[in-house]
């Protein structure tokens, strides 16, 4: 299935794994309408896209508030396919942790790709449409507790909607492992280059991911109008050793 003359929304298209995505889908002829909250950081990229020929729009909306999701929606006439990179990081196990922080990594993950997923459903084109969520891999319940939940919440979550949509369209997930991107910012150097190591020594092939090996499978899903329900894990092979 080509991407040529499609509108592919990317929920969380100004950073990482969205970003990288975004601009595969537009190299191969995909009109964009790219989100994020930070205005700014979304304008920016907007404005790149825009210089280097591609055809995209921004608009700013927060996947954990249903009206900001609700008016992102309403606004637009439609697409044909979705990714959603709503979610982020948490550490802790179900004791260690505060109940705010796995409270907030399960809303973070499962509600907000839930609000996403129920609102984008009525506004997929006919003609082979997706959406395809964000899910995890390589966290134990016992220090990544809220994250955990949510990740095998989303599995879970693109299996029933599958069903629910076809055959109309298509719902899958991907699954990457520690990868460096922006999500980090917020960790120094030496910490990302320390994590970068401990994940290279735990997963069996001996590296973490590059950004586009992950990207290529939201363009893989997208792509192929035959899979639907499924998660793909990107990561290495850290889910079979631990
Ligand atoms: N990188 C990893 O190691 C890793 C590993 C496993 C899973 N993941 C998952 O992969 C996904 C993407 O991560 P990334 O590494 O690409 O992170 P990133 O570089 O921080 O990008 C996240 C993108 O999503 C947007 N975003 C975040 N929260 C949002 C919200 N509530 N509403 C709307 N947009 C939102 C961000 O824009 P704003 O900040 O402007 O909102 C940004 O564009 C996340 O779901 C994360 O849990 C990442």
């Amino acid at each position: 299935m080509s991407l040529s003359n499609k509108t592919v929304v990317v929920i969380g298209g100004s950073s990482g794994f969205g970003n990288a995505t975004a601009r595969a889908a537009a190299e191969l002829g995909a009109t964009l309408i790219l989100t994020g909250r930070d205005a700014g950081k979304l304008e920016g990229v907007v404005r790149e896209f825009t210089e280097a020929g591609f055809t995209a729009s921004g608009t700013v909306m927060d996947a954990a508030d249903d009206a900001s999701v609700d008016a992102f929606f309403t606004g637009i006439a439609g697409f044909d396919h979705l990714v959603s990179m709503a979610g982020g990081f948490m550490g802790g196990g179900f004791l260690s942790a505060d109940f705010a922080t796995i409270h907030r990594a399960v809303e973070e993950k499962l509600f907000a790709n839930l609000r996403i997923a129920r609102a984008a459903a009525p506004k997929i084109a006919p003609g082979g449409g997706s959406m395809t969520f964000t899910a995890g891999s390589g966290g134990r319940p016992q220090n990544a507790s809220g994250a955990i939940i949510g990740n095998d919440a989303i599995r879970t979550m693109v299996r029933g909607l599958a069903v629910e949509l076809a055959p109309k369209a298509r719902a899958n997930a991907v699954s990457p492992t520690w990868t460096e991107t922006p999500l980090w910012r917020g960790m120094s150097a030496a910490d990302v280059t320390a994590t970068k190591k401990h994940f290279a020594e735990t997963i069996p092939l001996g590296r973490t991911a590059e950004i586009a090996e992950v990207s290529g499978a939201y363009l893989f899903l997208m792509q192929n109008g035959f899979i639907t329900g499924q998660t793909i894990a990107i990561d290495g092979g850290v889910d079979l050793v631990g």
